[in-house]
Order: structure tokens, then C-alpha cells, then sequence
């Protein structure tokens, strides 16, 4: 049997914590079996790579492995994508297709986000399960398939069960054994381990030399909650790696990259929306905040910089700063005695010392105006154009846009869906 370390090694997963191990470990001992497995822990925790594992251990390793997001494949759709369909069974269902459920016969299905099935296409994966029959959509005959079935979930499917969004017969179907994988605060020891990690990946990706955190820059690291986990360590890392010119980072810059906890931002709207739409407004408010918080920090730098040291000086020693402040504008088209004006700066200002500049007082006084400039800015405009960017920047493809906006999938379609991008 193949060794815990071995398998880290094969699929690239970072960390040493008991808990982390004892699931990896549990996967190994599974493989070799049929048993449905359900992989539960909170999002970007790594979730993904457990059914690779197992298909890989198992004797379907050569069989097929399908992976399919429950959550991004409309409701509508669901049950001809899983179980395929007849000529004829719905407008539009110009000839008979497979489903996953056929093709994958002999292998492994893994069902990502399981808790989003609807109910009667989980009655139709309950029957899967305990005979291999199904019945494609707008046939009546009953077919077989073999398939090996690993469901993972980041909600609470007591939760989903209680409110009568889940079977209960099915989830005990599902679990016959599950994974836990432990959220990234629970696993301190491997948090700067990781971060170093991806430090050395973005500084060989972006041909810098690696971030390193200062010891109190690491305290704050440990002490944060990652309600995003390691998807969201991970894009902290590549927007510092991008963004600080100074590799060596302060507990003060760190944090700026942080959005603050225990914002009551999400409370705001909770009562009014579902758990899982809750959780998936305030990544996308979190990402959004702390954008913006970035792009204001980027305009103290280049604000502090014209002042200090003048706008050719600035083009000249610093055309990066500017470049990704004013995006893919070309440097040259920025008018710099504009921009001078627009930072307004009362004159008697322009002259105070470069340590007052050091003071955080002074920052929030010269940035007043531009703070409730950006308040002002519709969260959803910029939500729908940091989406668009980010699928433009992809080529379309919904999984790397996802990715870099540091949300699920899931959470990327829904939003596609409701702004009709
Ligand atoms: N231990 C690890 N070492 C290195 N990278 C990791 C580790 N765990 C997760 N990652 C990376 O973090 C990202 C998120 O992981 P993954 O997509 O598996 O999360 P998930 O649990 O499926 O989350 P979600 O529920 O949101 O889909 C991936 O890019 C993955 O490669
Ligand atoms: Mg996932």
C-alpha cells in the first residue's frame, strides 16, 4: 500500500497535521474497495483531490473518472446530464445521449457538491446506488451501470436534511464512510508551511523574488480564520507576490490584504436569504472588499509617490504602479497634472515631511474623499466586472475563473446566471 507521504508527494498536497493525514490515510484504506465515500469539509480545503486518490488506488484506475459539479449544472439539465436521455424526451433532445452514469461505467463518478442535487434526481442516484439501475431520461428501460460514487459537500447535510432538501436514506448511502478534511485554521502547523509554498510558486510564476513574512506578519497569519481556506491563502499569497514591491512583508501590509473579521456586513442580509446564498454573497463581498481595499492602497502609493518625488519621476521609476492602478491604460495616455488635481491635496500639504507621510492619520485625511468615492461604487458593478475580466482573462473557462476570483465554481455560475453574463 502506497505510504500517506508518497500520496502527498503524487498530488501535491502540503501539510503534516495528524488530521490531514488520517484522512489521506482513509482514503488509501478505501480505495481498494466500492464503498461510497463522502468527502465533507468547508470550502477550498481540498476537497478534490480525495476521489482522485481513490480512483487512482482502486482497481477502476484504468476505468473512467468523471467529475461533476452538481451545483453548476441547472436543475433542468441535471438528470439528462447524469443519466442521459431518449430522442425526443424534451424539446431539443435531437438524438439519444449518454450520461455520465453509462459512460463512466467501470470507473469512478465524483458528484462535487452533492448537497445541491435536486430531489428527484436524488431519487434517481438512491436507485444508482443500491442496484445500479437507471432509466434515461424519456426511456422506460431500465439500465445497468457500474460505477464507483464519491460525493463531497462543504454544507451541513443534517442542515439539508432537516430543512427537506436531502434524503436522508440517501446521505446514509452516500457516507457509508467519510472523509473529514479539517479547515485550515484547525491545521495552524501547516499554515505557514503553505504559504510558503505558494510564495515560492508565484515568485517563480511571476520571475520575482519570494514574499517572506515578518514574525509578527506571521502571527497574523495563524491567528486569521480563512473562512476561504486554503483557495484563499493561496490568492493572498499571489496578490501580495504581484503587488509589493518590498519583498519583505509587514504584519501592516499583510493585513491589508486581509478583509476584516467579524464584519457585520454579511448579518445585513442574512435573514433574508438561505445559508448557502449567504455564505456565497459574502465571498463575493469579501473578494470585492478586499480589492478595493487594495486598489486603495495602490493609489496612497502613487499619490505619496507624486508628491514626493513628482509625476515624470514617477513614469519614469515607477510605470508598474501606474500600470495597475489605471489597468490597461497605456501609461503614456495618463495626464498627470489631472490626476494631480483629482487626488486633492490641500496645498500646505504638499509640503509636510515624509514622516507625517508615515502616519496613518495624515493617509486617512488626504484619502477621505477618495474612500467615499469608492463607497459609493456599486458592489455589483464591480462584482459583475471583476466576473467578466476574470472570464475574458480565462478564455471562458469557468473553473480558472473561478479559481483566481477565489470562489467556488458554484458560486461563479450562479452569479453568471443572475447577471446574465
Ligand atoms: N493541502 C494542500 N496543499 C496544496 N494545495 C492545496 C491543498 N489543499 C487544497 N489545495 C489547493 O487549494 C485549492 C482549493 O482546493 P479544492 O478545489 O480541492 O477545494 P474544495 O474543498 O473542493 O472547495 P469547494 O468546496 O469550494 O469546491 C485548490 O487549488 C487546491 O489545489
Ligand atoms: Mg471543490
Amino acid at each position: 500500500m502506497e505510504s500517506v507521504q508518497a500520496i502527498k508527494q503524487r498530488f501535491e498536497i502540503i501539510g503534516n497535521d495528524p488530521k490531514l493525514n488520517r484522512a489521506i490515510e482513509k482514503a488509501i484504506q478505501v480505495a481498494p474497495t466500492d464503498i461510497s465515500v463522502l468527502v465533507v469539509g468547508e470550502s477550498g480545503v481540498g476537497k478534490e483531490s480525495v476521489p482522485k486518490i481513490i480512483h487512482s488506488l482502486s482497481h477502476r484506475k484504468h476505468g473512467k473518472y468523471i467529475a461533476v459539479n452538481c451545483g453548476a449544472i441547472p436543475e433542468g439539465t441535471i438528470d439528462s446530464e447524469l443519466f442521459g436521455h431518449e430522442k425526443g424526451a424534451f424539446t431539443g433532445a435531437t438524438g439519444t445521449r449518454e450520461g455520465y452514469f453509462e459512460v463512466a461505467s467501470g470507473g469512478t463518478i465524483f458528484l462535487d457538491e452533492v448537497g445541491e442535487l435536486p430531489l428527484t434526481t436524488q431519487v434517481r442516484l438512491l436507485r444508482v446506488l443500491e442496484n445500479g439501475e437507471f432509466i434515461k431520461v424519456g426511456s422506460s428501460q431500465v439500465q445497468k451501470t457500474d460505477v464507483r460514487i464519491v460525493a463531497a459537500t462543504n454544507v451541513n447535510m443534517f442542515d439539508a436534511i432537516e430543512k427537506g432538501k436531502f434524503r436522508e436514506d440517501l446521505y446514509y448511502r452516500l457516507s457509508t464512510v467519510d472523509i473529514n478534511l479539517p479547515p485550515l485554521r484547525d491545521r495552524k502547523d501547516d499554515i505557514h508551511l503553505l504559504f510558503r509554498k505558494f510564495a515560492s510558486d508565484f515568485a517563480h510564476k511571476y520571475k520575482m523574488p519570494p514574499i517572506k513574512l515578518d514574525d509578527n506578519a506571521v502571527q497574523i497569519l495563524l491567528k486569521f480564520r480563512w473562512s476561504g481556506n486554503i483557495r484563499q491563502l493561496r490568492n493572498v499569497a499571489e496578490q501580495i507576490s504581484v503587488l509589493e514591491t518590498n519583498r519583505d512583508i509587514s504584519a501592516i501590509t499583510l493585513q491589508s490584504y486581509l478583509p476584516s473579521e467579524g464584519s457585520n456586513l454579511p448579518s445585513v442580509i442574512k435573514d433574508k436569504k438561505s445559508d448557502s446564498d449567504f455564505s456565497t454573497e459574502r465571498e463575493i463581498l469579501y473578494k470585492v472588499l478586499f480589492d478595493m481595499k487594495s486598489d486603495l492602497n495602490d493609489l496612497k502609493k502613487l499619490t505619496l509617490e507624486l508628491m514626493k518625488n513628482g509625476a515624470a519621476k514617477v513614469q519614469e521609476t515607477n510605470p508598474n504602479l501606474i500600470q495597475k492602478i489605471y489597468g490597461s491604460h497605456n501609461e503614456n495616455d495618463i495626464d498627470f497634472e489631472d490626476s494631480r488635481e483629482l487626488s486633492v491635496i490641500p496645498s500646505q500639504k504638499a509640503t509636510v515631511s515624509n514622516e507625517q507621510f508615515d502616519n496613518q492619520d495624515e493617509d486617512d485625511y488626504l484619502f477621505a474623499e477618495t474612500i467615499e468615492e469608492e463607497e459609493t461604487l456599486k458592489l455589483e458593478q464591480k462584482e459583475i466586472e471583476m466576473i467578466k475580466k476574470s472570464l475574458e482573462k480565462n478564455k471562458g473557462k469557468r473553473k480558472a475563473a473561478a479559481d483566481e476570483l477565489g470562489i467556488s465554481e458554484r458560486t461563479l455560475y450562479r452569479k453568471i446566471k443572475q447577471f446574465d453574463l
